[in-house]
C-alpha cells in the first residue's frame, strides 16, 4: 500500500429517509443509488437498506447508509428502532400531495424525540420537496426557505426522482453538512456497532414476520452492517 493510500479514511453515516407514504423515498434512493426509476408504486414494507459509496475527496470515502422506511402508517411502531445510531435525516414530501407537507412536522418531530447526536444536539435534518417534474405543482420557496428556517432544516431542495433532478445536489448538500458536523465532533448517539444490538434485531425478527405475513410483494435489498 502507497502512503498516499494510507492516508484515506473511511466513514460510515447512517441516513434515515422518512416522510408520508407515496411521497417517493424509494425512488429517491433507487436514483440516487442505482440510477434507475420505475413508475410502478411498490410501497415499502417496514424498512429498505441501501448503500452509496461516494468517493468525497483524496482523503475521504464516504458510505451512506440509507435507510429507507416506510411512510404507511401501520409501520409507525417501527420508528424508535430504526432510527437508533442515525448522523442524520431527509424528510420527504410529494409536491402534488399538499397533505405530505403537513405531515413533515410530525415526522420532525418523530425523528427529534427519538434520536439525538451524542452531543445531545438534534441531528441535522434535509427537506425534500418532490416530484417537481408535475404540472400543476407550487413551489413557494419563500414558504419552504421559513419553514426551513424556523425549524432548523439545514435545508430543502426540489427535486424529481423521475426526471433526476437535484438528487444527487440534495444528498451531496447533506454529506457535506455531515462531514462538517462530524469533523466538530458529532457522532451518532452511540457507535455504529449494530451486531451487537439484541434488542434492535429482536424488533427486526418482529417486523420480519409482519412483512411474511404480507401479501404484498417485497424487496429486500439489505446491505451488511
Ligand atoms: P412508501 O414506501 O409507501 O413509504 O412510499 P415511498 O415514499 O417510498 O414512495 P415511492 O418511491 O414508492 O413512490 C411512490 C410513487 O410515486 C411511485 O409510483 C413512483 O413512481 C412515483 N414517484 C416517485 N418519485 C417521483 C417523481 O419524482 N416524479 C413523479 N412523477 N413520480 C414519482
Ligand atoms: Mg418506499
Amino acid at each position: 500500500m502507497s502512503s498516499s493510500e494510507k492516508s484515506v479514511t473511511e466513514h460510515l453515516y447512517k441516513v434515515l429517509v422518512i416522510g408520508e407514504f407515496g411521497v417517493g423515498k424509494t425512488s429517491i434512493i433507487r436514483r440516487y443509488t442505482e440510477d434507475k426509476f420505475s413508475p410502478n408504486y411498490k410501497l415499502t414494507i417496514g424498512v429498505d437498506f441501501a448503500l452509496k459509496p461516494i468517493e468525497w475527496d483524496s482523503t475521504k470515502r464516504v458510505n451512506l447508509q440509507l435507510w429507507d422506511i416506510a411512510g404507511h402508517e401501520r409501520f409507525g411502531h417501527m420508528t424508535r428502532v430504526y432510527y437508533k445510531y442515525a448522523i442524520a435525516a431527509v424528510i420527504v414530501f410529494d409536491l402534488s400531495r399538499p397533505a405530505t407537507f403537513d405531515s413533515v412536522l410530525k415526522w420532525y418531530l418523530d425523528v427529534n424525540q427519538k434520536v439525538m447526536l451524542a452531543n445531545e444536539q438534534p441531528v441535522p435534518i434535509l427537506l425534500i420537496a418532490n416530484k417537481c417534474d408535475l404540472e400543476d405543482t407550487v413551489l413557494d420557496s419563500k414558504m419552504l426557505e421559513e419553514f426551513c428556517q424556523q425549524h432548523n432544516f439545514i435545508g430543502w431542495f426540489a427535486t424529481s426522482a423521475k426526471d433526476n433532478v437535484n438528487i444527487e445536489e440534495a444528498m451531496r448538500f447533506l454529506v457535506k453538512n455531515i462531514l462538517e458536523l462530524t469533523a466538530e465532533g458529532a457522532k451518532p448517539s452511540e457507535h455504529i456497532s449494530l451486531h451487537q444490538d439484541k434488542d434492535y434485531f429482536d424488533t427486526i425478527d418482529e417486523e420480519e414476520e409482519i412483512s411474511n405475513n404480507s401479501e404484498e410483494d417485497t424487496k429486500s435489498k439489505c446491505c451488511s452492517i
